[in-house]
C-alpha cells in the first residue's frame, strides 16, 4: 500500500514561506502584485482563477482581477497586458488559458514582459527552462518536484517515465526531472506499448486528460506515481488521470486528487509572483 503524498500539506508549508517572505518585502516597502486576466466564460478556468486570487490574499499579496467578455478584441487585450506590463505594483501578468478561439495565444503570451510572465509561457522563458537557468519556473512541473522533494524522493538515477507532453505540463515536467538527473522518457497519445513502458517506471507522472487512465496494472511495483489530472468521473466526481485504488494498491507513493498537484501549482505561482517581486528590486537598484 502507498503512502499518500499530501499537497495541501506541503502547499501550507511552502506558503508559510512565502508569507514569511512577504513581511520583510514589506518592511522594505515592496508589496508583491500579480494581475490575472481572464477571457470569456469557461466555468473551470473561472474556478482556478478564483484559487489563485483567494491564494494571493492568503500570503499577503496586491493582486488584480480582470474578467474580459467572451467577445473582447485582440488589441483590447493586447493594450491592457502593455498597461500591467508598465504598472510597477503589478510584479506578475497571468493570462488564462485556454482563451476564446479568435485570440491568437502565442502573441498574447508574447506580448507579456518576460520578467512578469509568472507562468513561465514566454518563449524566453521556456528557452531558459532548457537551459536551467531560469527566474520562474512552470508552476505544474516545480510543484511536483517540491512533492518529490519534501517526501524525500530524489529523481536521479530513476527511470522517470511522463506521460503526456503539452508545453504546460508534460515538455517541461520532462526537462525539470532531466535537470534533477532522472532518465526520461515521454510517452503520448501515439506511443507504442504505453503500458509496457509506464510499468518500467520508478517515477511517474501523468498528464494527459483522461479520466482514470493508469490503471494498476500498468505501475511497477514500489512506483512513485503522480497524478497531474483533473477530471469529472462518469458520476461527475472529480479524478485523476490515475485509477487511485487500483494504484495505491502497488505503489510506493501516490498523489490524490483532489489535494496533490493542484494545490502545489497555485503555491509555485505564488512563489513565482514573490520571485518577479525582488527581480524588480535587483532592477531598480540599477
Ligand atoms: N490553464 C490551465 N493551466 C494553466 C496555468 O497553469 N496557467 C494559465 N495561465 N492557464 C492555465
Amino acid at each position: 500500500m502507498a503512502k499518500i503524498i499530501d499537497g495541501k500539506s506541503i502547499a501550507q508549508q511552502v506558503r508559510g514561506e512565502i508569507r514569511a517572505e512577504v513581511q520583510k518585502l514589506e518592511a522594505e516597502g515592496v508589496r508583491p502584485g500579480l494581475a490575472v486576466v481572464i477571457v470569456g466564460e469557461d466555468s473551470a478556468s473561472k474556478v482556478y482563477v478564483r484559487n489563485k486570487i483567494k491564494a494571493c490574499a492568503e500570503v499577503g499579496f496586491y493582486s488584480e482581477n480582470y474578467e474580459l467578455p467572451e467577445d473582447t478584441g485582440e488589441e483590447e487585450l493586447l493594450a491592457l497586458i502593455e498597461k500591467l506590463n508598465g504598472d510597477p505594483a503589478i510584479h506578475g501578468i497571468l493570462v488564462q488559458l485556454p482563451l476564446p478561439r479568435h485570440l491568437d495565444e502565442h502573441k498574447v503570451i508574447a506580448a507579456i514582459h518576460p520578467q512578469k510572465d509568472v507562468d513561465a509561457f514566454h518563449v524566453q522563458n521556456v528557452g531558459k527552462i532548457m537551459l536551467g537557468q531560469y527566474d520562474f519556473l512552470p508552476c505544474t512541473p516545480a510543484g511536483v518536484m517540491k512533492l518529490l522533494e519534501y517526501s524525500g524522493i530524489d529523481p536521479a538515477g530513476k527511470d522517470c517515465v511522463v506521460v503526456g507532453r503539452s508545453n504546460i505540463v508534460g515538455k517541461p515536467q520532462a526537462m525539470l526531472l532531466l535537470h534533477a538527473n532522472g532518465t526520461v522518457q515521454i510517452c503520448h497519445s501515439r506511443t507504442r506499448d504505453l503500458a509496457q513502458k509506464t510499468a518500467a517506471a520508478d517515477i511517474l507522472v501523468v498528464a494527459i486528460g483522461k479520466p482514470k487512465f493508469i490503471t494498476g496494472d500498468m505501475i511497477r511495483e514500489g512506483a512513485v506515481v503522480i497524478d497531474v489530472g483533473m477530471n469529472r468521473d462518469e458520476n461527475g466526481k472529480l479524478c485523476g488521470d490515475v485509477d487511485f485504488a487500483s494504484c495505491f494498491e502497488k505503489a510506493s507513493y501516490i498523489t490524490p486528487v483532489p489535494g496533490g498537484v493542484g494545490p502545489m501549482t497555485i503555491t509555485m505561482l505564488l512563489k513565482n509572483t514573490l520571485s518577479a517581486a525582488k527581480l524588480s528590486m535587483k532592477q531598480d537598484e540599477k
